[in-house]
């Protein structure tokens, strides 16, 4: 055991509490702490997965036949596919791990066709009794006609399958094929995931379909509006257990090509959208739910997570959370399992297949002796994610991918009133201002945003629907959905949402057919008065990028609105049918009490009850309304007095946006830097989560923009003075950092373990930080491996940081849903910066190779290692990166190199005109 590293959690509290050393710590910890929650954040809930295409990444297709487009036909449809599948757990003698399969589907002629064009990717066809890959039969009495030609467009992913004659318009026909695939380790399609226990190797066979990899496992008409019902059967070893989407039927003993395996089949699925599909192969054990619910609730893993407790806490909440949607959407689960399966490798954060949800162990698993608060929030919100999908997502679907904002930003709203449903005492609600609009703000406050809703036909090859799982999608999503909702009141909002539901089960939908249904609910009701339609309203919200800042002069009660940027240059050149104007809702109150609510329909208005030179007056309550607020000089005097005189009367939501709001108005120049620095002179007083972690985000800045400067220094002094009576308030409560406090916002002592581990490695040589790896290495809970990950990132040591880096790129050692992370935590150490940077230049084309998922992973990396970026030598670097990629063929990633080229130039213009300022200020706030 190394030296200083080993700190038991009690003398993690001491450490704590030494004086001087103390105050710093608890500022690093909640850098840390927002680290991780970030490190969540960009770890989008769901739906995102790895493929590898064989098709190159174009666009474009050559011509105008029908299987060049990438988009089937609207010839055939398909009622029912039966699939058997059969992993192999183990290396062919190539040492390829593959899988077999057969499947047939029931597809009826809606329009004259002598083509069908199936979706298949990847895939190599054995039916070798017949030349063309496929058979064909009429079902129902009726012919079917011959197949002359049978071949692939590897670009679209289909097969496509000529006929003598045409298919008749209303009869059914039986397609029928053979094929086997690689059940590779690319975490998408069906692929395989591995761990050790007591040093034995397991495979695990599972899936990752969403968006556009359920055609990686079989033939399908792989497009969500392709519904249909699924017969599974799946061949596996003996020893193993198969889970599928619908329910175990029976498993049988049978003997094929000489080998002994299980047969699993289970129950047909609803009508239901490829997309969904799951299954998983696997020596996992579970936990189940008592008998007397009437479903039945299981939660998957590895033995050991399972038998150590690490699933107690997803099986205590699964039920009440499953009970608590039923009732918000007035309408029963309809499948008679709920699955959950905790994963070893896993690229996003889960995956709501129906039936069987899929997730990355550290979003299912909690273990209360090591994870922290954070982790049990991570969890459950993203059960509550997974779970509202079941319905909204599931049972109603989206026609097109163009619409996945409306899925995935109201599962992420959804998830918040679940998980506060589930957690009642930890007022999670209020973190959606944080984790969701504070987030969506800061990539939607630039010109490389774009809108929420695109045009259908706009998203059409697999890329393009990749890049869709993006923070517009989803947290923007989930910001404009929040502010329909209070402004409707959420029992409309939720009658509206049972009567959507109701009218379009197990079919699909565009998102005008949810506000169809809500304008109903209002027609209805004369208690609710809107300026327009919500059509009107909200296709300003949806239909163009960006938010507003709107600017209120309390001296003449004229309010004004205009679009928010970030970078006080930048230029619009996208057009908007909109103008860039919105219609605001805006909420407000003067001095503690009068409040009320107006419209901005248009980019000035005057209205005569803002108009105040006593009171203070205070807007966007709760920030329940998707913009940021400005005042005149007069109004933001009387705002920072009353936080100065008495914080608390200002709600605690809105005490964090003053300061969110005015960091990021001083960032686009609207306000002067030291009027945003002002903002945070009353914290000494504040003892709250939310303002506290507000004002550590926008510090965050700061640190990345000066942390090698002299302005270091100053900032480092003014915020220990600040600090310190929150950390004696923390002292108090917890008994001299003896006991956990009682409320779940102020927890964070308990959560010390990731700035141990920091510290230690920080503090240690090579034998530390061998000793931190051989943890990672043999950690079993993913949590804990996480926050290892992180602490091996803190040493100072160059060498430990460049074979650090080495490690990562090392399939063996380092998970491949890890990797990002790993290097990102690399470059948030000063002296590892530089080195990723070379390392990631010097390492391109392998890591594209590798880690080909279309724009998550790239995004995540180019984003986090150019944070710091703001010198111009810096974005020459970078300039030339882009054109180095552009040159070559692995131009993944540009989107994202294009934002940093963007957020470098604000940065070296932000610190060319504050870099003074903010010293000045900070040193006369000392004297
Ligand atoms: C598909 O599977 C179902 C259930 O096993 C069976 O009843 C049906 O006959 C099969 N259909 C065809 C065309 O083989
Ligand atoms: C499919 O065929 C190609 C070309 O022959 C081969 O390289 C590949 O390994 C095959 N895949 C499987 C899973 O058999
Ligand atoms: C399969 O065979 C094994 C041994 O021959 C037996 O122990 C097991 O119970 C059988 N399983 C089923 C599902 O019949
Ligand atoms: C739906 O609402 C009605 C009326 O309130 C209630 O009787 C019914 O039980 C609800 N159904 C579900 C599934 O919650
Ligand atoms: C604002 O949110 C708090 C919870 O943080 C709640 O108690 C209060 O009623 C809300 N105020 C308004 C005006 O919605
Ligand atoms: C910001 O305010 C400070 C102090 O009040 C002043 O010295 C400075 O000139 C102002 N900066 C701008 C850009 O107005």
């Amino acid at each position: 055991m190394g030296k200083g590293f080993y700190i038991s959690k009690p003398l993690g509290f001491v450490l704590f509490g030494l004086g001087v050393g103390a105050v710093l710590t608890i500022f690093a910890l909640s850098v840390v702490y927002s680290q991780e929650k970030r490190k969540n954040e960009v770890n989008a809930r769901d739906g995102t997965r790895m493929v590898t295409t064989a098709a190159p990444h174009s666009t474009s297709a050559p011509s105008n036949e029908p299987w060049d487009k990438y988009r089937l036909p609207d010839t055939l449809l398909p009622a029912y596919y039966n699939v058997t599948l059969w992993p192999r757990l183990v290396p062919d003698e190539q040492g390829m791990y593959i899988f077999t399969g057969k499947s047939g589907v029931a597809l009826t002629c809606v329009k004259e066709t002598n083509l069908i064009i199936i979706h298949s990717n990847e895939l190599n066809f054995t039916l070798t009794s017949e030349m063309h890959h496929a058979k064909l039969a009429g079902l129902g009495g009726t012919s079917a006609p011959v197949i002359l030609k049978t071949w692939f467009q590897i670009q679209t992913q289909f097969m496509v399958i000529l006929l003598k004659d045409n298919l008749q318009v209303g009869k059914s026909y039986w397609l029928y094929m053979e094929f086997r695939g690689e059940l590779s380790d690319d975490l998408g399609g069906f692929y395989r995931s591995q761990y050790t226990e007591n040093g034995v190797k397991k495979v695990v066979a599972t899936t990752q379909m969403q968006p556009t990899a359920a055609r990686n496992a079989f033939p399908c008409f792989d497009e969500p509006s392709m519904k249909a019902v699924f017969h599974l059967t799946l061949l596996h070893p003996p020893g193993t257990v198969a889970l599928a989407n619908g329910m175990e039927l029976d498993t049988e003993n049978v003997t094929i090509d000489d080998q002994e395996v299980l047969q699993t089949r289970f129950e047909p699925t609803e009508k239901m959208s490829t997309y969904l599909l799951a299954f998983v192969i696997s020596e996992f054990t579970n936990l189940r739910s008592p008998s007397e619910a009437n479903v039945l609730i299981r939660i998957w893993g590895r033995r050991e997570a399972i038998e150590s407790g690490q699933g107690d806490y997803a099986l205590s909440v699964t039920f009440p959370i499953l009970k608590y949607l039923e009732n918000y959407y007035n309408t029963t689960y309809p499948l008679s399992k709920s699955d959950q399966v905790a994963l070893p490798d896993f690229a996003a954060g889960a995956m709501e297949n129906w039936g069987l949800v899929t997730y990355r162990e550290q979003s299912l698993f909690y273990d209360p002796k090591v994870s922290s608060n954070e982790d049990k929030e991570w969890v459950v919100t993203v059960i509550t994610h997974e779970l509202a999908h079941m319905w909204f997502g599931n049972l109603v679907t989206m026609r097109w991918w163009n619409d996945l904002w409306l899925n995935e930003g109201f599962a992420s709203y959804v998830s918040y009133l679940g998980a506060d449903y589930a957690e009642p005492t930890w007022n999670i609600k209020d973190l959606m201002v944080l984790q969701q609009v504070q987030r969506a703000f800061g990539v939607d406050a630039l010109v490389s945003s774009h809108p929420l809703s695109s045009r259908e036909d706009e998203v059409i090859t697999p890329d393009q629907i990749d890049q869709l799982f993006d923070t517009i999608t989803y947290s923007k999503g989930a910001a404009v959905l929040r502010m329909l909702s209070e402004f409707l009141t959420e029992s409309a909002f939720a009658k509206g949402l049972h009567n959507y539901l109701h009218e379009y089960a197990y079919s699909n939908t565009v998102y005008t057919d949810l506000w169809k249904k809500l304008q109903e609910v209002v027609d209805a009701d004369s208690s609710i008065q809107l300026p327009a339609s919500i059509n009107e309203i909200m296709n300003r919200w949806i239909l163009q990028m960006g938010f507003p800042v709107v600017t209120i002069n309390t001296r003449t009660g004229i309010i004004s609105q205009q679009h928010f940027l970030i970078h006080p240059d930048a230029v619009v050149d996208k057009p908007s049918d909109y103008n860039y104007e919105w219609f605001v809702p805006i909420t407000w109150m003067k001095s503690g009490s009068n409040m009320g609510q107006h419209w901005l329909l248009t980019k000035t208005a005057s209205y005569e009850p803002m108009k105040t030179d006593t009171d203070w007056l205070l807007a966007n309550l709760n920030v329940t309304g998707y913009y940021r607020v400005n005042y005149d000089p007069q109004n933001w005097e009387r705002l920072l007095t009353q936080l100065t005189a008495d914080h608390k009367i200002i709600p605690v939501l809105n005490r964090g946006q003053i300061i969110d709001d005015a960091f990021n108005l001083a960032r686009a120049q609207i306000i002067n830097i030291t009027l945003a620095l002002r903002t945070t002179k009353y914290l000494y007083e504040e003892k709250e989560y939310i303002p506290w972690e507000s004002a550590i985000r926008n510090f965050e800045y700061f640190f990345l923009m000066f942390d090698r400067t002299e302005v270091y220094g100053p900032l480092q002094t003014y915020l220990q003075r600040k600090v310190k009576p929150l950390f004696d308030h923390f002292k108090v409560i917890t008994s001299n950092w003896t006991r956990k406090p009682p409320r779940y916002m102020d927890q964070i002592p308990t959560n010390l373990k990731i700035t141990v581990y920091c510290n230690a490695i920080a503090a240690g040589g090579v034998e530390e930080w061998d000793f931190g790896w051989q943890m990672f290495k043999n950690s079993t809970i993913a949590a804990e491996a996480e926050k290892l990950l992180y602490g091996l990132s803190c040493t100072k040591e160059p060498w430990l940081l460049n074979r650090y880096l080495e490690f990562t790129i090392e399939p063996n050692l380092v998970r491949k849903q890890d990797v990002a992370f790993a290097i990102v935590y690399i470059s948030g150490n000063v002296i590892g910066q530089p080195l990723v940077w070379d390392f990631v230049r010097a390492n391109w084309e392998h890591l594209t190779k590798d880690y080909d998922d279309g724009s998550f992973f790239f995004g995540r990396l180019i984003r986090g290692i150019t944070r710091k970026f703001s010198t111009e030598f810096d974005l020459q670097q970078l300039q030339r990166f882009k054109e180095d990629i552009a040159a070559s063929s692995f131009s993944f990633g540009t989107q994202a190199i294009e934002q940093a080229i963007e957020q470098t130039k604000a940065n070296i213009k932000w610190v060319s005109e504050n870099k003074v300022q903010v010293m000045n200020w900070l040193i006369e706030q000392s004297a």
